[in-house]
């Protein structure tokens, strides 16, 4: 038997209802928002996500699905969205548009990661990005809104949202920082794991989100960010938490909030979990302003968000009654006897769902008791059975399941017949 590859999953019927409710309330809620749904290509020029997540990232360093098609380009499967996005929006000359630039996207990530729960090879993601303006009010509507997503999945509560700002580049507040922190990591470097010692040189701020133990001593007295921030940095991260305040979401600023992506500028933001282990991250985001004019477009600012789908549909309830994932359940079971029978069958049961009926039809050229037995394991209200001699006759036999009353019903009158049995199925 072939079985799944490591770290990807099948989405069952009985867990697609999940799924379903996760992406309905997040399109209901981007939407109310402002923001257009946009589908995006599962693979890419290799070089957009070097580009554009960073060469010495772990995503890009150890983790991407990177491939040389037939013609000898170098392709990499998506590992997050925001790459691909900000490619379509420079191709497309989307920044033409009022702004910002609104747009959502949903489906499948690639990362060879090590697999463990909440952590897997194919991923989905929800990922909005605003494109094209760096009003610290807009921060904070990213950040409600993803709170506003939660709070409709009834999760809010159990969820706590960190917030940091991580500089900027461009302002030189983060190149002082860095290179403070490297010195301090530097004269430390003997009581730092290999892993911490090796980012140091490579991406410092990563040191920051090490995990081994030993380690902790020496970050936790590392250089903070927050006190190296520009007047500007300050003020926008000030305001950003201001109007966050004055839309009532609570927060908290995690000054060790570091992210996995290079690309990432000020505002920093993740929502977390204590219910789901190592991966306690369900989303995260922040503001990129120098990427867009990084990969070949205008210089437009940028913030956005990812929501790890999987971790998402961890935290919801079983649903007690499937929202229209699982097969549902049919109204009318109709059992052709015989060839010609079966014909005609056919053509009724498509004039019956066309009409919003749930029709199954018994092709199987069973024996009547069996599928009157099949009609009862799927729930069917009513079986209807055609025969040669109905044929002939022009009539069929109406059976309702639950008492076993039949009666006899022109064919030509079935459909009316059924419909008026009780309505829409
Ligand atoms: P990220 O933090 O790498 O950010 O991923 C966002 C979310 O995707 C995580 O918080 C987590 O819930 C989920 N996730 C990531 N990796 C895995 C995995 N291996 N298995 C299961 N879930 C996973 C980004 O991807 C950025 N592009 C977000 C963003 C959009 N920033 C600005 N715009």
């Amino acid at each position: 038997m072939i079985r799944s590859v490591r770290g990807v999953h099948d989405i069952l019927p009985t867990e697609a209802a999940k799924w379903q409710r996760v992406e309905r309330a997040a399109r209901g809620v981007f939407e109310a928002y402002g923001y257009a749904e946009i589908r995006l290509p599962l693979f890419e020029r290799t070089e957009l996500f070097a580009r554009g997540i960073g060469e010495a990232t772990d995503i890009v360093q150890k983790e991407m699905y990177t491939f040389d098609d037939r013609s000898g380009e170098s392709l990499t499967l998506r590992p997050e969205a925001t790459a691909g996005l900000l490619r379509a929006y420079i191709e497309h000359g989307l920044h033409v548009q009022p702004k910002p630039v609104k747009l959502y996207t949903l489906g499948p990530m690639f990362r060879y990661e090590r697999p463990q729960a909440g952590r897997y090879r194919q991923f989905h993601q929800l990922d909005i990005e605003a494109l094209g303006d760096d009003h610290a009010a807009l921060d904070a509507e990213v950040i409600t809104m993803l709170v506003e997503l939660f709070r409709r999945l009834g999760l809010a509560d159990r969820l706590e949202v960190e917030v940091n700002s991580l500089g900027d580049e461009a302002s030189a507040c983060r190149p002082r920082y860095r290179a403070e922190l490297v010195a301090y990591l530097r004269t430390r470097a003997d009581r730092l794991c290999e892993e911490c010692r090796e980012r140091t040189e490579k991406n410092p701020l990563r040191v920051l989100d090490c995990k081994t133990p030993g380690c902790r001593p020496v970050l936790d007295g590392a250089p903070v960010l927050g006190d190296f921030l520009c007047a500007d940095c300050t003020t926008h991260f000030a305001k950003t938490r201001e109007y966050l305040d004055a839309s009532s979401v609570r927060h908290v600023v995690s000054p060790r909030l570091v992210r996995g992506l290079d690309y990432y500028v000020r505002t920093t933001f993740e929502l977390t979990t204590t219910e789901l282990g190592a991966q306690n991250a369900v989303a995260g985001g922040g503001r990129y302003d120098g990427l867009i004019k990084l990969l070949g477009g205008p210089p437009d600012p940028g913030i956005g968000f990812a929501v790890g789908v999987e971790r998402v549909v961890q935290l919801l309830p079983d649903a007690g009654s499937p929202a229209g994932a699982e097969r549902r359940t049919p109204r009318v079971f109709l059992i052709p006897l015989g060839e010609p029978a079966l014909g005609r069958m056919l053509a009724t049961a498509t004039g019956l769902r066309a009409r919003g009926l749930v029709v199954e039809v018994g092709y199987g050229g069973r024996k009547l008791g069996r599928e009157l037995e099949r009609a009862g394991r799927l729930g069917a209200s009513h079986a209807v059975i055609v025969g040669e001699a109905e044929l002939e006759r022009g009539e069929a036999i109406v059976k309702e399941m639950a008492s076993g009353a039949q009666r006899v019903v022109k064919l030509g009158e079935l459909a009316e017949q059924l419909l008026a049995l009780g309505g829409r199925a």
